[in-house]
């Protein structure tokens, strides 16, 4: 088969195709496109794609093209991992709403309605030229943040899409290796949005050990996720780690006043493409881990092979919610557990979830579908009534300047600013 990766001159690439190189599933992969409009960049990561298969003794070929069309022909399945606006417009994602207040990052908050904004029409447009030289059998797996609000795009538009993220799997591999279980053997009871998810279980071969990870290893667990372990204890949950953007939203702005994530990965980067030039380099550089990108080759390539081979395990992923969490709009995207068959991910059921969860869910699902709207049909005043419906920022008069703020420096990739 032919899988194609739009971002391809990513430096997370190589995660990838290390993936597929090691066969973490069995996923029959002839030929790797890697679509990127860096043509320079491409040149390096895929020079060094070719290598890390070679090295595996993986036969598949990797084409480099800035061409989506020649890039997507003939695709299975075609990733979406691209950042529009580059390192550069991440870092006023993480900087400009910290002149409110309000907390800086990429995915949550005012950073992550920029990101949307920027990307929801580029995205669109990607999905719809595949659709057209792939066919309506491709699958896309979106990567591409923010997925909750992405995902949901090209599911609305028809597009045969599922949203993915590393949070689960890498919480799942924890859990393996504190208690020496195979990942295989454990289901996660995880369940939210893509980026504000609670696992309230951890079932190894049925058992609820959840219990047993919060009382013997608390003080990882509180390191990991941010949060102290007895205010775990009292959800009975885990929060993934940007749940502590809200619980912690005033700590963490206070916190913010150094150097930016973007300002820190954008030197990674600088770094890792040194190495990836290096023909001596045949594996994964350990540089690599620095960045948030753990087990995504593993999540993505698990997730292709189910697709396509109709296998029916259960994959946490990003789809639509249906009846899913009754308390959400059914063509909301939720990020659940699901039985991943070759008609797609179909959700398994998820217990009812205490009200301490529920608000929080639904008052973010509720901003996601404002953000959509003003990502989709553009205007100040809708990029407004987004912000005021962030439960982070939810007041006037931040909204307001964020609005202005927002629109003004991302002017450059907005077609209607
Ligand atoms: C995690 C998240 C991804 C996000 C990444 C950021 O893996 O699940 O959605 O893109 O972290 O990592 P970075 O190295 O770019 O800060
Ligand atoms: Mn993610």
């Amino acid at each position: 088969m032919k899988l194609t990766i739009v971002g391809g001159g990513s430096t997370y690439t190589p995660e990838l195709v290390s993936g597929i190189a090691h066969q973490y599933a069995d996923l029959d992969v002839e030929e790797i496109a890697l679509v990127d409009p860096d043509t320079e960049r491409l040149e390096v990561v895929g020079g060094f794609a070719r290598r890390l298969l070679d090295h595996a003794g993986h036969p598949a070929k990797v084409r480099l093209t800035a061409d989506l069309e020649a890039g997507a022909d003939g695709a299975a399945a075609v990733l979406l991992q691209l950042r529009v606006g580059g390192q550069a417009a991440r870092v006023t994602d993480e900087t400009v709403p910290l002149e409110c207040g309000c907390v800086g990052q990429e995915t949550t908050g005012a950073g992550g309605l920029a990101k949307a904004l920027r990307t929801v029409p580029v995205v669109l447009d990607l999905a719809e030229r595949v659709r057209r030289i792939a066919g309506e059998k491709a699958w896309i797996v979106d990567f591409t943040n923010p997925v909750g609000i992405v995902t949901r795009a090209l599911l609305e538009a028809g597009h045969r899409a599922v949203g993915l993220c590393n949070v689960a799997i890498t919480f799942e591999r924890w859990v393996a290796g504190k208690l020496g279980v195979a990942p295989e053997t454990i289901a996660l009871d995880h369940a939210g949005l893509n980026h504000l998810t609670w696992v309230r279980a951890v079932r190894v071969d049925g058992v609820d050990v959840l219990p047993r990870l919060l009382s013997e290893h608390a003080g990882e667990l509180a390191e990991h996720v941010g949060l102290p372990a007895e205010v775990m204890r009292r959800l009975g949950a885990v929060p993934s780690y940007y749940l502590k953007y809200y619980y912690r939203h005033d700590a963490i702005v206070a916190g913010q006043r150094g150097p930016s994530r973007a300002e820190a990965v954008s030197e990674i980067e600088h770094q890792l493409l040194e190495l990836y030039r290096d023909p001596s380099l045949v594996a994964k550089p350990a540089l690599l881990e620095q960045r948030g990108g753990a087990y995504y080759s593993e999540a993505a390539v698990r997730l292709v092979a189910s697709l396509l081979g109709d296998k029916g395990d259960v994959q946490v992923v990003n789809v639509r919610n249906g009846a899913t969490l009754p308390f959400l709009p059914a063509d909301a995207v939720v990020e659940v557990p699901a039985r991943i068959t070759g008609a797609g991910p179909v959700p398994l059921p998820v217990a009812p979830l205490p009200p301490a969860i529920t608000g929080l869910v639904a008052h973010v699902t509720a901003y996601e579908n404002l953000a959509l709207e003003a990502a989709l049909h553009g205007g100040r005043d809708r990029v407004f009534d987004a912000l005021l419906a962030h439960p982070l920022i939810g007041q006037i008069d931040q909204a307001e300047t964020l609005a202005d703020r927002l629109v003004t420096v991302n002017r450059d990739f907005l077609p209607w600013a």
